[in-house]
């Protein structure tokens, strides 16, 4: 028979070792391997021995006809966008971010517009007791939607009570995975073995009845609580909620989607009466703008299938200390450095021995590479005390030669940027699709201006009128 054994395992990562050690040898975190007891290994004997009597699958061919599965509208359309145009009936959802970014709320919210659908919905709290999450639900003015509400951890009795309800619910949210507990465990609450027993018998109790799954999940740096990224394979669809806590945006963004495309998102704005959908974020975040200062550029991104105008900030300072400071929000601090170490071979010239501080406006985290010569144009506006033409958006991705190389979605960018009222674009050469596609535009009222190399940019920059 097998004996029990217990097993060390991280709780950032999940790797399992045989002993425990300081360090995760598997993701380089330190103090996050915990002990927990297993049942013992299985017997790899006995599964092969097992293999002889299994059921026999019919294996099929890849044409076929399988209509798209059908979606359900929830009334948050921001949501709605970053799932792929709805809610899949089914699907299972894992919501991480940060503790106090706005998860609960928005669950909350989700949930009253799915329960005005006339489907049944059951919020299950293991965080907050009823009272605090009615107190919540009053002062968004959704204290009469019609919510199955429970302050509960065992998973047993969840699906027990489930399993008995009429009508049966349609969605189940449970807030937080971190919370909830399984007694075929041993292990403590929020533990990797709990947090994916628990995943696991939830998935498959909403899976067998077509019941959408909301499992919220905390991220800590500390790695405390299991990280969901162990969970992040069991799910269909993975939404990180972000945002800087000092800003009232927050971005819902798709990691994985198994049904529908990844890096959507989907503006929020925290308000008195919780979180309000954004649908124009261009016009939110140039809400945000500063006036015809050095150091600012306006960046034309985009996020998913949806142009994003937005100010990027620099500042170049000298340095009151023998090291200087880098202070970035929003950007990559290694492609910062990339593009110092260009402008420095390429155009000589040295910021590196400066304090720069790099920001994006509005609390938006940019990915895109397209952000280069914005950034390149926001530091070397700041280094020159040149403001940049408050008219212009910038855009285009820096090679470590100093070409300013196309970006894709070229035209929507413009596209957008004409209809936010600029009437410039320092661009690089447009690929072909682009170019005729801006041509073809009925509104010649946006100039573009080609900057092939960074040297250009630098140029342009130089020439421009001088601040009076
Ligand atoms: P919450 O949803 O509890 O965050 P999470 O579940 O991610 O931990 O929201 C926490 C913050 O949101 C809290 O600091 C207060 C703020 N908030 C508002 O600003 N307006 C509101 O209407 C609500 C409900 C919360
Ligand atoms: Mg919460």
């Amino acid at each position: 028979m097998a004996r029990a054994q217990n097993r060390f395992v991280c709780q950032a990562c999940g790797s399992v070792h045989s002993k425990w050690a300081g360090r995760c040898d598997a993701c380089g975190e330190w103090n996050t391997i915990a002990e927990e007891v297993t049942d013992g290994p299985a017997h790899a004997g006995s599964l092969a021995a097992k293999a002889g009597s299994g059921r026999v699958l019919s294996l099929e061919s890849l044409a076929g006809a399988s209509d798209p599965p059908p979606r359900l509208a929830t009334g948050l359309q921001e949501f709605d966008r970053v799932c792929g145009g709805g809610l899949v009936p089914g699907t299972a959802f894992l919501i991480g971010g940060d503790p106090g970014i706005g998860k609960s709320t928005l669950l909350l919210q989700l949930s009253a517009r799915l329960s005005a659908t006339g489907d049944r919905v059951a919020y299950i709290s293991g965080e907050e007791a009823i009272d605090q999450i009615r107190l919540r639900a009053r002062r968004l003015g959704l204290d009469q939607a019609p919510v199955a509400l429970a302050a509960a951890t065992t998973v047993r009795d969840i699906l027990a009570t489930l399993d008995g309800s009429d009508p049966p619910a349609r969605h189940l949210i449970i807030d937080s995975i971190q919370t909830m507990w399984s007694d075929a465990l041993e292990a403590a609450p929020g533990t990797v073995s709990q947090v994916r027993a628990c995943a696991q018998e939830l998935i498959a109790f909403c899976k067998r009845r077509s019941m959408t799954l909301f499992l919220v999940g905390h991220v800590t740096k500390e790695g405390q609580l299991a990280g969901p990224r162990v969970l992040e394979h069991m799910v269909d669809t993975v939404l990180h909620f972000e945002g800087e806590r000092t800003h009232h945006f927050r971005i819902l963004r798709t990691v994985k989607n198994r049904f529908g495309p990844t890096d959507e998102i989907g503006v929020f704005e925290m308000t008195e009466a919780g979180l309000t959908e954004v649908a124009n974020p261009s016009e939110m975040f140039l809400g945000e703008r500063s006036g015809a200062v050095p150091g600012a550029a306006i960046f034309a991104g985009m996020e998913g299938s949806r142009p994003v105008v937005v100010e990027i900030q620099a500042l170049v300072a000298p340095t009151p200390f023998g090291t200087p400071r880098r202070s970035v929000i929003g950007w990559d601090t290694s492609r910062l450095a990339m593009i110092l170490a260009v402008l420095d071979t390429r155009c000589a010239l040295t910021l590196g021995g400066s304090d720069i501080y790099l920001n994006v406006a509005g609390g938006l985290k940019i990915s895109e590479p397209a952000a280069d010569l914005a950034v390149a144009a926001a530091l070397v506006s700041s280094h020159q005390g040149i403001a940049l033409p408050r008219q212009a958006v910038v855009f285009g991705e820096i090679s470590l030669s100093g070409e300013v190389r196309a970006v894709v979605h070229a035209a929507q960018r413009l596209k957008e940027a004409k209809k936010l009222g600029f009437t410039e674009a320092w661009t690089p050469p447009l690929k072909r699709g682009d170019r005729a596609q801006h041509k073809n535009t009925p509104d010649p009222s946006l100039t573009v201006e080609t900057v092939d190399v960074i040297q250009a940019l630098v140029e342009h920059i130089s020439q421009l009128p001088p601040p009076r």
